[in-house]
């Protein structure tokens, strides 16, 4: 069986630059480190859901579409995620996913290994999603490959090649993704 890496942004943008960062990541992931790898990326989109409430729970169980994205989560034998940020912190649209799925079992991403990027327009990457992501890892089960910010996304990304423009963002990269390949075996 082809091991199996999921590929997402947080981010409900159509023209994501989270997207576009995960997708060539996971391209890389393929074509550099894993030739075998089945790389899936999914749009959470296709995921959307009424907002979280205990009383929708309490009414309707967890919802359907977290238990779908939950699954996916369970089984893939790596992930490749990329955060947008928001004021902050995480896109509404991720958050809503997560609290669902949380509901399910508080270890979200189930002790999958997994690289965290972030693509931002401005020059700070990401820098306060990505905390939030670090420092609650160990309590949702998140096993953590490398984290990876890319600012000033306008500079940093050629749309020509779809690649990293600079020497040291395509390093940092290659760090993470030679880390997950080493832990998906
Ligand atoms: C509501 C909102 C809040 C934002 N807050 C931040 C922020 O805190 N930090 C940041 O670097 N960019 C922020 N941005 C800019 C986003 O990084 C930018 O829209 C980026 O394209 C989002 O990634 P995406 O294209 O993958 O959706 C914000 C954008 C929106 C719409």
């Amino acid at each position: 069986m082809h091991m199996k890496i999921l590929t997402f942004s947080t981010s409900n943008h159509s023209n994501s630059i989270n997207a576009a960062l995960a997708s060539l990541a996971g391209e890389k992931f393929k074509s550099v480190y894993k030739p075998d790898a089945d790389i899936e990326m999914l749009n959470i989109n296709d995921f959307e859901m009424p907002i979280y409430s205990i009383d929708r729970e309490t009414e309707g169980g967890v919802h359907q579409r977290a238990r779908d994205f939950y699954g996916k989560i369970g089984e893939a034998d790596g992930l490749i995620m990329s955060f947008a940020e928001y004021n902050g912190s995480y896109t509404s649209a991720w958050k809503n996913i997560y609290d669902w799925m949380s509901r399910i079992n508080q270890k979200v991403y189930q002790d999958t290994p997994a690289v965290v990027l972030a693509a931002t327009p401005g020059p700070r990457s990401g820098a306060s999603v990505l905390q939030a992501v670090e420092m609650t890892a160990p309590f949702f089960g998140l096993e953590l490959c490398g984290v990876v910010g890319v600012g000033e996304w306008g500079k940093a990304f050629d749309p020509s090649t779809k690649s990293l423009t600079r020497e040291e963002d395509v390093a940092k990269l290659d760090e993470a993704l030679a880390a997950l390949a080493g832990k998906v075996g």
